[in-house]
Parts: structure tokens; C-alpha cells; sequence
């Protein structure tokens, strides 16, 4: 059996929660295998909308076993949060979900050492999610991190304190006072929970299921052009977001991925800092945002919105080997008598090209839009592939010719019941 992988095409919010809950009814395990508490997964059904930041998105089918992985940054605190309102709900996910010893802890400094460095850079800074991913991850490679396992040692306190000395001297550096004991509380608390719950050698239990012919998931979070290394670095999150980042975030060898389910939508958006070549600053980016409630889940900021880019989604297929992609959020883009497309930059020097420069800045390229005529059809009230308006199809087939990957799922609004399954058209 192999690990089939989902993720996010674009600067991440592409709508991936949506798409594993979708699909997760033929699997039997979900897993992530990167990121943290700065994802933010909605899923709707049943009338309520439900937004998860750590826990997979199978939580809520009850015959999926849900993986924390190793690839992972946990906090402890919104850990124990989201559990709650998970409980809240009815929902047993603590009976469902095992989470990786390897996992790695983010511990109260690492927000403020994320915010206090966030702050010394000014106006160049990332515009992180401040959730402490980078000072984590940045740890964890500096061989000084303190993982999910540790917290069953009996010097774990001492070891904690350790950490945080040296997290101090270089808020200290920066000119600032770490003060958290408040919620060091929280996180001690939160650290007994967590003993509590199936803390596992999870890359057992995933090769094991492989080898029992059981499906699995691979959930990514944020997006492609968030990755650390191809990414627009440095404005970027501090993981491999990409399908390698699910072999080393899980422990599954390069030859059980199978299918790669890319998911993208119908134009493009992105928080934080950082080039966005198609990027409208006018009244079409604003209406693109309100129709498609374009504000962060885990923020809330506003996302910056724009058409959809074909060489950025060109490269984030070439580097995954996307089998499949799923445009989502279709129903958005109702109100557009024309719809672009970016084909190609041109370059300073007047070449044409469809390949990534080293920089996406504004200065080093300008899109070139192809323009197809808009539907003016409302797509949420579309049941079924073949009722939707020969525009729209257009603009499907249009994509797929030069993406070379069928649009298998096209997501016609937010509940899981708005999601339209197409035959597959090789290009
Ligand atoms: P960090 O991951 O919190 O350090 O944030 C780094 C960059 O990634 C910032 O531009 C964030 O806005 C962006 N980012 C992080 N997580 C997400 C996500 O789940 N969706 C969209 N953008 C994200
Ligand atoms: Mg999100």
C-alpha cells in the first residue's frame, strides 16, 4: 500500500482541511507531518464550522486513526485547547490520535523569542504567525530542542529550564524581559494532559499499517511557496512543506508515495510579508476577499488576494509529482465578467518565461495574463459536473492544458457537501 500525500499548491489557506475531510472516509489513517499551531484547517458540515491547528483532519470520522508526526512543532497549550473544544463537541479524539514522541515541543519562550525577533526586523519582517514555529524549528536543527518524549523523563523540568536560560539570553539580547510565568502554568498543565494521550513511535505504527494494507493520508499544512528551501524565501515557514517533507515527518520511504493530491484555488491568496506577483491592490482584490472571506483562520488578518499563477503552480507540480489537483473555491469568482490568468513573467530584459527567477520581487518580473470570460453563474448552487456553465469549463480546460494534471475535485463552496468530483481530462 502506499501514503498518499495532500498539500497546498499556493501560500497555504488553499482549503486542504476541506479536502481530507472530503476524502478521509476511505482512509484509515490521517497524519501531519509538518507545521504547527500557524496552520488554521476549517472544515464545515452538518451546519458548524470547525477550525483545527495541530490535530489531523480525520479527528472527526471515528473509524480514522489520526498521527501527529515528527516532522511536527506542538504546543502543548493550544493542544490542549483544541482538544477541548473537540470534547465540546462530542468528539473522542483522544481515542483516535497518537502522537509522536520525536514531535517537537514549543514551549512558551519560543513566541516571545518569536515576536521579539519578528519586531528587531521592522519592515522586512516575515509576518509570522508568532506561534513560535521558527524558534522551535531552529532549535530542533541546532540539536537543542526538547521533543514530545521528553516530557516522560524525570528531569524534564530540568531540561526545561535549561532551554529557557538560554532562550532568556537572547531575548535579553534583543533588549527585552522574558516574563511568562503565567504561562508557564498553562504549559505545565498542558504537558500533564499531554501524558495522559498515546504518545507513540509513530513511524512504527505508520510502516506497520502500510504493511497491513491500510490507506493513509499525508495532511500537509501551509503551502508550497511557504517551503523552506523553495519556497520565496526568506519569506517563508521554517519546514519542508513539500511531499518530501512527508517521508522525513513521518518515516515513510520515498517509494510508498502514491497518489499527490494538489490543492489550489480558482485565484490565489497569501498572509504575511513577501513577493505575490499576481497580487490585485485595487477593488478586484478587495471583492475577491470579501466574496471569499479572505481573513487568516489562526490570525484573522486580512490575506492578500490575487489571480491565479501558473508558473508558481507549475513549479509547485514539478516539485511534489502532483497526480491530481483539486481547485478550490470556484464559487468565488461569480462576479468577474473577465477572469485572468498569468501565463508567463517577463523579465527585466524583456524575455518571456514561464520558470521561477530567484526572486518573485516586483522588480524582477511583471505577469503576463491571458484574460477568459467569466461565468456569472452562482457554482454553489451546482450539484453535479454536468451543470456547470461552459465558461467555467473553459476555464478548467484551460488550466489543465498547461498544468498537464487533471482537476480532479473542483470545490464549489465551504461545507463538505459543496465539493463536485469531475472525470478526470488528461491534457
Ligand atoms: P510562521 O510559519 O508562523 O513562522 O509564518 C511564516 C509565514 O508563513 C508568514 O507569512 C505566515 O503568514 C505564513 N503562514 C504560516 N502558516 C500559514 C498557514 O497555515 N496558512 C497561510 N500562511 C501561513
Ligand atoms: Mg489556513
Amino acid at each position: 500500500m502506499a501514503v498518499d500525500i495532500l498539500l497546498g499548491l499556493q501560500w497555504g489557506d488553499e482549503g486542504k482541511g476541506k479536502i481530507v475531510d472530503v476524502l478521509a472516509p476511505t482512509y484509515d489513517i490521517v497524519a501531519r507531518f509538518q507545521g504547527g499551531p500557524n496552520a488554521g484547517h476549517t472544515l464545515e458540515f452538518e451546519g458548524t464550522k470547525h477550525v483545527l491547528h495541530q490535530i489531523p483532519s480525520g479527528i472527526f470520522h471515528s473509524h480514522i486513526q489520526n498521527i501527529i508526526g515528527n516532522g511536527v512543532v506542538l504546543d502543548p497549550i493550544v493542544f490542549q485547547v483544541e482538544m477541548k473544544k473537540l470534547q465540546d463537541r462530542g468528539v473522542d479524539a483522544a481515542q483516535n490520535l497518537f502522537i509522536s514522541k520525536k514531535a517537537a515541543l514549543i514551549l512558551p519562550s519560543h513566541k516571545v523569542l518569536d515576536r521579539v525577533s519578528e519586531e528587531a526586523m521592522g519592515s522586512g519582517k516575515i509576518g509570522s504567525t508568532l506561534k513560535g514555529i521558527g524558534p522551535t524549528y531552529q532549535d530542533k536543527i541546532g540539536r537543542v530542542g526538547l521533543r514530545v518524549g521528553d516530557i516522560l523523563a524525570a528531569d524534564f523540568k530540568e531540561r526545561y529550564n535549561k532551554l529557557v536560560e538560554r532562550h532568556r539570553k537572547t531575548i535579553e539580547y534583543y533588549g527585552q524581559k522574558l516574563e511568562i510565568e503565567e504561562q508557564e502554568q498553562h504549559f505545565f498543565a498542558a504537558v500533564d494532559y499531554l501524558r495522559t494521550l498515546k504518545l507513540a513511535d509513530t513511524e512504527y505504527l505508520i510502516n506497520d499499517a502500510l504493511n497491513s494494507g491500510k490507506r493513509i493520508l499525508a495532511e500537509g499544512a501551509q503551502g508550497s511557496l511557504l517551503d523552506v528551501d523553495f519556497g520565496t524565501y526568506p519569506f517563508v515557514t521554517s519546514s519542508t512543506t513539500m511531499v518530501a517533507g512527508a517521508c522525513t515527518g513521518l518515516g515513510v520511504a520515498p517509494k510508498y508515495i502514491g497518489e499527490v493530491y494538489g490543492i489550489f484555488k480558482a485565484y490565489c491568496t497569501r498572509v504575511g510579508s513577501g513577493p505575490f506577483p499576481t497580487e490585485l491592490l485595487n477593488e478586484e482584490g478587495e471583492a475577491i476577499r470579501q466574496a471569499g472571506r479572505e481573513f487568516g483562520s489562526t490570525t484573522g488578518r486580512p490575506r492578500r488576494c490575487g489571480w491565479v499563477d501558473l508558473p508558481t503552480l507549475k513549479y509547485s507540480i514539478m516539485l511534489n509529482g502532483v497526480t491530481q489537483l483539486n481547485m478550490m473555491k470556484a464559487d468565488v469568482l461569480t462576479d468577474f465578467d473577465t477572469i485572468k490568468v498569468c501565463t508567463h513573467y517577463k523579465l527585466p530584459n524583456g524575455e518571456l518565461t514561464d520558470r521561477l527567477p530567484h526572486s518573485l520581487e516586483a522588480d524582477e518580473l511583471e505577469p503576463v495574463y491571458e484574460e477568459l470570460p467569466g461565468w456569472r453563474v452562482d457554482l454553489n448552487k451546482i450539484d453535479s459536473v454536468d451543470e456547470l456553465p461552459d465558461a467555467f469549463r473553459n476555464y478548467l480546460t484551460y488550466i489543465e492544458s498547461h498544468l498537464h494534471v487533471p482537476i480532479t475535485i473542483v470545490s464549489v463552496g465551504p461545507d463538505r457537501k459543496s465539493t463536485l468530483k469531475r472525470e478526470a481530462v488528461k491534457a
